[in-house]
């Protein structure tokens, strides 16, 4: 049987094991520390500064697994992922490491050992291809002569376009970072053997295919035109376990290795698909591995930076598994088997399994919304483009409106042979972005508009209606037309788009017919009128003809959730609190809601899980939500609460949720208080005098937040290595372990103390019968110095004493001086002639004084001046 890819990775790390390395585990995708690389994207990433000599570690060889991604910055694999059979967007990287240790020799030997010995990979000799740096004669000679590898089969590799360094065989990280000259390890793939270079290098990377980067790392990049030497020379290597797993596995290409073949056996019984070898199952089965490692890392899906690089290989898997036919959620349902097929890899991910299926799912219901709105758009115009070029007017449309990341579109176009018009595309962006400001400035000025208009609100039972256009206004002047891209307001007879009102935010959606499209991105009132904010996007809309009109549900019943929970919150708060806790302010959102409240003693911890826990139970009991119209004083009799600042007409609307909570209030609600499903608090806090707010999430979003707490204490007790319950536990002993090494080096360092004492005792200066002592320390105890001091000051009579600790570059100084030398001259006095020749910082008295600041040159020459200066304090007593 062929070995398994989970096999190859345990031998890796135990063939390093017996080479004495250290073996370490994989950093996060999200480099630790480091703001030039937006995802980690090898191995070598989590050693950067120990590379550059910034960090000190107690070991010099190490080996890893690394998960990494290679989607955006400089290594960059997204686009061809699916349509070649080596590039991933997820890989793991088998990597050894030397700091300062072994250099070319052992690290190609080791290489050597682990790919052709009989005892581990057994790759024939012969099938092995070499790449050097072409200046590195060091290498081409280690292959040549100790290795014995045929000349034939060496390659030498320059730079191209004769720019230094700027060569397939120099490694870099990113535009700046460690660097250097490297070695590649090939495989060839077929069996006739060829003798020339030109031959390897007109078939790299598909007959001859990369497995193992040798990187000599000699140099930091400092800027793209800057290249620095580095002290100590290090070693970096990397080899794609898909890669030696399809090798070692007799399978040509990495999505046949055993992993592969599982997880697209599971796509397929999925979908429509039955060949296995259809990129889209090539696609699904790569993309449901980063997407699933990316969240493990605590990443979710958002529109900028790491979240939107998660987004769109969502999207695009998402697009992908539209076409095979797997068009109803299940997309998540890939997680198990990703957890399954990675075995020892897959272990971080267990714990995780259901946040990340939920976060998957989600970002599914809400990509269909548009999915197949936008996919229709792009077809229509893939038929119609010129010269296979899509415009980029289209590309940036289905951007902005139905949320199609490019690469989206363009592996779309790509299945077309279509390409996309990049400039145009970046053009209308930038366009947005000028237009997106004059739109925020739109918006602000909406109070300008007088209008005598009705519109019948239809929202409480229904989500769409065909309404009739009564107004439009662009720039605050009422107009007949609005035209394609204008932003404007919209105004109709009736509407499902709830208004801003009442503490509750204006309904999303859409406004539609055949030939038209408006985004509304905001409803607010206007007396009785309601204005609908957007954007038309395409054809035109007029006045007095008819439109469709459809909210954004999804949105709204998040809205819903949180405003029905504000009601029993407010009357939690009541019961709890008691009767005097009156509403100061509301605001409910899809995303949480926020209620201000009059209350002058603090809150305790203890009360918030009172509401949290009596709010939940209201939830478990599922009770309906009534909605009654009322006159203003059955209302009153009924109890409802109203808000007493507000007008109320002699019609009113009444939600009751049994006798629990009774309000006025015009929003819209769920049906039964079970479908908020949970209530959480999230923020307590005092924003007035005897003014308390309290904000809280439901639903999805509370679990939402529980997970995160939950991944923030398994992150804990993984770095802690231990059983979540036992994280306070381990941070105790910690405390104490890191309390008695401290206690040691103090003792430590006392003994050594008593060295430099005796060594600063023969190395004083004698000033008219005064002893001076001046010493310089390096990174030392600033604590010690002081204990230093006053055992001088005690032994010693008649005696100066001019400590200083040198820390990083700044200092800090302790001057001492005994008692019997008080009258001739003081610490203190010390101590100002130093602040002021330093430009630093200093006090004290007469016997000791302290001062530090940065160090500089100024500091040691008023040390070497010292003597001088004291001789002649002396003489002016
Ligand atoms: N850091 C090297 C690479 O990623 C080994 O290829």
């Amino acid at each position: 049987m062929n070995i398994t890819t989970n096999k190859i990775r345990q031998d890796f790390l135990n063939f390093f094991k017996e080479k004495k390395h250290m073996i370490l585990p994989s950093s996060s995708l999200v480099p630790y520390n480091d703001s030039t690389l937006l995802f980690t994207n090898a191995g070598m990433n989590q050693f950067k500064e120990i590379f550059l000599g910034e960090k000190k570690i107690d070991y010099s060889r190490v080996a890893t697994v690394q998960r990494c991604l290679r989607t955006g910055g400089k290594h960059n694999d997204l686009e061809n992922v699916g349509y070649t059979s080596r590039h991933h967007t997820f890989f793991e990287m088998l990597g050894n490491f030397s700091f300062n240790d072994y250099f070319k020799k052992e690290a190609i030997e080791y290489a050597w050992e682990l790919l052709t010995s009989k005892k581990w990979f057994n790759i024939p000799k012969h099938k092995l291809w070499i790449s050097v740096y072409k200046e590195d004669d060091e290498t081409y000679k280690i292959w040549k002569d100790i290795i014995k590898i045929p000349v034939k089969q060496i390659i030498k590799i320059g730079d191209n376009n004769n720019i230094q360094y700027n060569s397939d065989n120099f490694w870099q990280m990113g535009d700046s970072g460690p660097c250097g000259p490297c070695t590649e390890i090939f495989y060839d793939y077929e069996n006739n053997i060829v003798n020339n270079p030109e031959s390897f290098l007109e078939n790299k990377n598909h007959r001859f295919v990369e497995i193992w980067n040798i990187v000599f790392i000699e140099f930091n990049r400092i800027s793209k035109k800057k290249i620095v030497p580095l002290k100590h020379k290090s070693i970096d290597t990397g080899m794609g376990l898909e890669r030696i797993a399809a090798i070692l596995q007799n399978v040509f290409s990495n999505y046949n290795i055993d992993i592969f073949q599982q997880l697209k056996q599971h796509i397929s019984q999925l979908s429509k698909v039955k060949d296995l070898n259809h990129t889209s199952l090539q696609v699904i089965a790569d993309h449901i591995r980063s997407c699933t490692y990316i969240i493990a890392d605590n990443i979710t899906p958002s529109n900028e930076h790491r979240g939107y690089v998660l987004k769109r290989i969502i999207r695009r898997a998402l697009r992908h598994c539209h076409k095979i036919g797997m068009k109803k959620q299940l997309f998540y349902k890939l997680v198990s088997t990703v957890i399954e097929v990675m075995g020892d890899s897959g272990k971080i991910l267990k714990q995780k399994q259901k946040k990340i299926e939920e976060i998957l799912k989600l970002e599914e219901i809400q990509f269909s919304y548009t999915l197949e709105k936008g996919l229709k758009i792009l077809q229509h115009e893939i038929k119609k483009a010129h010269n296979n070029m899509l415009s980029g007017e289209t590309a940036f449309y289905l951007y902005d409106t139905f949320g199609f990341p490019i690469d989206l579109t363009a592996d779309i176009c790509r299945e077309k042979n279509i390409q996309i018009d990049l400039n145009a595309y970046e053009l209308e962006k930038s366009k947005q972005k000028k237009q997106s400001n004059i739109n925020q400035k739109f918006y602000k000025n909406y109070n300008n508009i007088t209008i005598n208009n009705t519109c019948v609100f239809e929202g409480y039972k229904k989500n769409k209606t065909k309404s009739l256009v009564k107004y439009i206004f662009i720039n605050n002047q009422s107009v007949s037309i609005i035209k394609k891209n204008e932003y404007g307001i919209i105004f109709l007879d009736k509407t499902p788009f709830y208004p801003e009102s009442g503490g509750q935010i204006g309904d999303i959606g859409e406004l539609y017919n055949k030939k038209c499209y408006f985004l509304v991105e905001n409803t607010k009132k206007y007396g009785n009128a309601i204005g609908h904010f957007g954007k038309l996007i395409s054809g035109k809309i007029e006045i007095k003809k008819y439109i469709n009109t459809k909210i954004n549900q999804v949105n709204r019943n998040s809205i819903q959730l949180n405003h029905s929970a504000t009601h029993l919150l407010h009357a939690v708060l009541r019961h709890i609190l008691g009767e005097h806790v009156y509403q100061k302010g509301s605001l409910v959102t899809n995303k949480h809601l926020r209620f201000d409240f009059s209350y002058q003693t603090p809150i305790e911890i203890s009360q918030i899980q009172d509401i949290e826990h009596m709010i939940n139970m209201y939830i478990r009991h599922n009770i309906l939500i009534k909605t009654q119209i009322l006159s203003l004083e059955e209302a009153k009799k009924q109890k409802a609460i109203a808000l007493f600042d507000n007008q109320y007409s002699s019609i009113v609307r009444v939600v009751s949720i049994k006798n629990i909570s009774i309000e006025l209030c015009g929003g819209t609600h769920t049906k039964r208080t079970g479908d908020i499903g949970l209530f959480k608090i999230i923020s307590y806090s005092s924003i007035a005098s005897g003014i308390k707010r309290i904000e809280a999430v439901t639903g999805q979003k509370a679990i939402d937040y529980l997970h995160q707490k939950d991944n923030y204490i398994t992150d804990l007790s993984l770095i802690l290595q231990c059983n979540n319950s036992d994280i306070k536990d381990k941070i105790t002993n910690l405390k104490n372990k890191i309390k008695n090494i401290e206690d040691k080096i103090i003792q430590l360092q006392q003994k050594e103390n008593t060295y430099y004492i005796t060594k600063l005792l023969k190395n004083t200066y004698d000033i008219k019968g005064i002893k001076l002592l001046i010493h310089v320390f390096n990174q030392y105890e600033h604590k010690l110095l002081r204990i230093i001091t006053d055992t001088l000051k005690q032994k010693l009579k008649k005696t100066i004493t001019v400590l200083v600790n040198i820390i990083n570059n700044r200092f800090t100084v302790i001057i001492g001086v005994t008692k019997n030398l008080l009258d001739h001259i003081t610490a203190i006095q010390i101590m100002k002639m130093i602040v002021e020749k330093t430009h630093t910082k200093g006090g004290g008295k007469k016997e000791i004084a302290e001062g530090g600041g940065i160090y500089t040159e100024k500091l040691s020459i008023v040390l070497k001046n010292i003597p001088l200066w004291i001789d002649e304090q002396l003489d002016k007593k």
